[in-house]
């Protein structure tokens, strides 16, 4: 990608067939071992259908999502989540993934500093995610700004026998822009 290009936009209004390339990408994602709400060997069904309620949220106003390339064939994408009621000050930052065969070229990174930017944009003071313990994700959110505050014991079951930590990572946002 060439240097200053914005490789990473907001997706204002879903077109047709960005559920169906969403659902491709979260398969792909997860057949490759990606964690994201799913294990390789996952019914594929069942993440056609959770891709399919994603893009409803962000259709409905309930989710944003941030997408590198184009949203009908995403590299990679990342959703952020607005608080309601008492925690409308937060967002959330949810599912961000690159497709296999772009990963280790920066896109996550990318994607990750537009969730920050857009959590500015719409007002929200603190940013809070989970990631997988036993990856090498934890370490990827605490060299991008985050900070680890706690952990949920056993909070993911990859497998019977086989449950993992949540690790909860928060990042407050300030008006300086930093
Ligand atoms: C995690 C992920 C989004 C990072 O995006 P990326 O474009 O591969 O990462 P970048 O090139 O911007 O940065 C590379 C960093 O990601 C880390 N990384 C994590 N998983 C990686 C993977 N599968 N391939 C390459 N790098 C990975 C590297 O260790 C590296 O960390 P460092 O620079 O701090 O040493 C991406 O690898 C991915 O989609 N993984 C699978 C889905 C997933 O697990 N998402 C997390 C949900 S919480």
């Amino acid at each position: 990608m060439s240097a200053g290009a914005p490789v990473t936009h907001r997706v204002a209004t879903p077109q047709p067939g960005a559920a169906e390339a969403l659902g491709e990408l979260w398969i792909a994602v997860t057949e490759a071992g990606g964690a994201v709400d799913f294990v390789p060997g996952a019914d594929p069904g069942e993440i056609r259908a959770l891709a399919a309620a994603t893009i409803d949220d962000v259709r409905a106003g309930a989710a944003h999502m941030i997408v590198a390339g184009e949203q009908t064939a995403p590299l990679g994408t990342v959703l952020l989540v607005p608080g309601r009621g008492l925690v409308a000050h937060r967002a959330d930052v949810q599912r961000l993934m690159v497709r296999p065969d772009h990963q280790g070229t920066g896109l996550g990174t990318a994607l990750l500093a537009a969730a920050v930017e857009l959590g500015r944009e719409i007002g929200a003071e603190l940013l809070t995610l989970g990631a997988r313990g036993g990856t090498p994700l934890p370490a990827f959110y605490a060299a991008r700004g985050f900070a680890e505050y706690g952990r949920l014991p056993g909070g993911v079951r990859l497998a019977p026998g086989d449950d993992r930590d949540i690790h909860l990572f928060a990042r407050p946002l300030d008006r300086s822009g930093r």
